[in-house]
């Protein structure tokens, strides 16, 4: 009595864990089976693959089918143990020869008609594979998106019955080709649309450069959002290996289409509805959250103080570390989740504090409590925060075109190079120590007065040496000079507590 095996996985946030499906057919009352602590979708299986048989015009045989999904000690979730489990059941009743199986790994969803559905996760699957030396079998659409993972063969079906077909050589499939990387400037708004609003242009433009968080705010109609949004065509192109990280989050999320990966950092705007589980990841089946799939890319939260409480501050450890662990009943999954945080808010609910005579009459105490939503700790992540005043309609109509994003992307990509030619790393992600190595003396002092002054958090601290490290590279200064130091710590928020305007 033999085993039919074939080679499947299961996820831990990026990463696969190797799994194998193993069928035995014996004799004993008819019977079909899955062991191996499936959760509901994978026990599901059993009858879609039931389905897919008969639809292939084949049926169980009436024997015991004992499926054991190995090991048995990690939690196999999710519909993409179909096609596994069914090429290994095909293989047991001598429907497809066994040893055809042995070079692969399998993953895709079957439909009652026998016809491989999308799943997640296909590309660390394509890279599990191939780190394995083992082709792939995968869902006809994605094949484009396994052809990533390099000189791997893939079986890419629309059907259980061409896979059939091909392992019995009756017709063999094509192998598909992954689609070029898509690179080059990104779309979106040019920056000259933006009128006036100078230091918030040059607030965007560090941010860009540095990769550092950003907190605008200001009365309703003052060009936030507007600015926030043309911040993703300043910011130069992923490297490689950070467009394979950006890419492996969106495929464990079932985000990529046809195959498509894109050079670009992500940008996110959640609404401020998102619950926590929306925001960074989690939930019954665990997913990256928003968090994640903006890792190396921006995260935009429009209306900061909207947003639920919990939701934020669960945002604190993951800005921190650049990774977000979800706690689960069985374990815990951890997905990259390196962002640049820019916010957008009003200072308080009407909008107009600190405007004369606009401010209404509970003033400054509601911009106290509006403000006092987001947590000290919170604020304290953000590296630049600007208010910005409206620009007065009539002064809008006249006021000339600014800078294109293209010239400002010009500089931010040349601060970039700087910064990767020194340390390899963004300056956002630099140590203190580095950053006072190359300070000037009278721009340390400052530092130093400013931070007991401004009663700066030691975290605040090093914030400022990384902001002033950006303005220094977009000077192409190879020391932080004391007027880099002087802007960064203008750009640094007030006291905890005390309203901004
Ligand atoms: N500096 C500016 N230059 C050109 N247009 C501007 C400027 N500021 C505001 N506008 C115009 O006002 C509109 C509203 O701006 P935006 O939505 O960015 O405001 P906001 O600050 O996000 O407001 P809210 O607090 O209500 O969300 C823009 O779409 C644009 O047409
Ligand atoms: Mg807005």
């Amino acid at each position: 009595m033999s085993i039919a095996r074939l080679a499947t996985f299961a996820f831990s946030g990026i990463e696969t864990l190797p799994v194998e499906v193993q069928v035995q057919i014996s004799a004993g009352l008819p019977a079909f089976m899955v062991v191996g602590l499936p959760d509901k979708a994978v026990a599901e299986s059993r009858e879609r693959v039931r389905a897919a048989l008969s639809g292939l015009g084949l049926s169980l045989p009436p024997k015991r089918v004992l499926v054991n999904l190995a090991p048995a000690d990690i939690q196999k979730e999710g519909s993409h143990f179909d096609l596994p489990i069914a090429l290994a059941v095909l293989a047991a009743m001598e429907i497809v020869p066994k040893e055809e199986l042995a070079g692969f790994a399998a993953l895709g969803e079957l439909a009652l008609d026998g016809a491989i559905g999308p799943v997640a996760g296909i590309l660390p699957a394509a890279l599990g594979a191939a780190s394995r030396s083992l082709g792939l079998i995968c869902p006809g659409a994605q094949g484009a998106e396994a052809a990533w993972a390099g000189e791997i063969e893939i079986l890419a079906a629309h059907d259980l019955r061409q896979i059939i077909a091909h392992l019995t050589g009756r017709q063999l499939l094509e192998q598909p080709a992954a689609p070029s990387l898509q690179t080059g400037l990104a779309e979106g708004p040019c920056l000259s649309e933006v009128k006036g609003q100078e230091s918030a242009k040059r607030a965007l433009e560090i941010a860009a450069a540095g990769g550092h968080n950003l907190l605008l705010i200001g009365p309703p109609g003052s060009g936030k959002s507007m600015l926030a949004a043309r911040l993703p065509r300043l910011l130069p192109d992923l490297t490689p290996r950070e467009a394979l990280e950006v890419s492996l989050v969106r495929s464990v999320a079932g985000l990529i289409e046809q195959g498509r990966i894109s050079s670009r950092p992500p940008y996110r705007d959640p609404h401020h509805s998102a619950s926590q589980a929306a925001l960074v990841g989690g939930g019954p089946r665990a997913k990256p959250g928003e968090i994640s799939l903006a890792h190396r890319g921006v995260l935009f939260l429009d209306e900061w103080p909207e947003f639920p409480r919990p939701a934020l501050e669960a945002l604190r450890q993951p800005l921190e570390s650049g990774v977000c662990t979800i706690s689960r009943a069985a374990a815990h999954v951890t997905y990259p989740a390196r962002v640049q945080l820019v916010a957008a808010m009003n200072p308080c609910r009407c909008g107009h504090l600190g405007e004369q005579p606009r401010e209404c009459g509970q003033a400054p105490r509601c911009g106290e409590q509006y403000q006092s939503r987001l947590s000290g700790p919170l604020l304290d992540r953000m590296d630049l925060t600007i208010g910005m005043a409206p620009i007065p309609p009539g002064e809008l109509a006249r006021a000339p075109r600014g800078e294109s994003s293209s010239e400002v992307a010009r500089r931010v990509q040349e601060a970039r190079h700087r910064q990767q030619k020194r340390s390899g790393m963004v300056n956002a992600e630099a140590s203190l120590e580095d950053l006072t190595a190359d300070t000037a003396p009278d721009a340390l002092a400052l530092a130093e007065r400013a931070a007991t002054q401004l009663g700066l958090s030691s975290r605040g601290f090093t914030r400022c040496f990384r902001v002033a490290r950006s303005i220094a590279d977009l000077a192409g200064v190879p020391r932080i000079e004391r007027p880099h130091m002087a802007e960064a710590l203008a750009f640094r928020h007030r006291v905890p507590g005390q309203a901004l305007r």
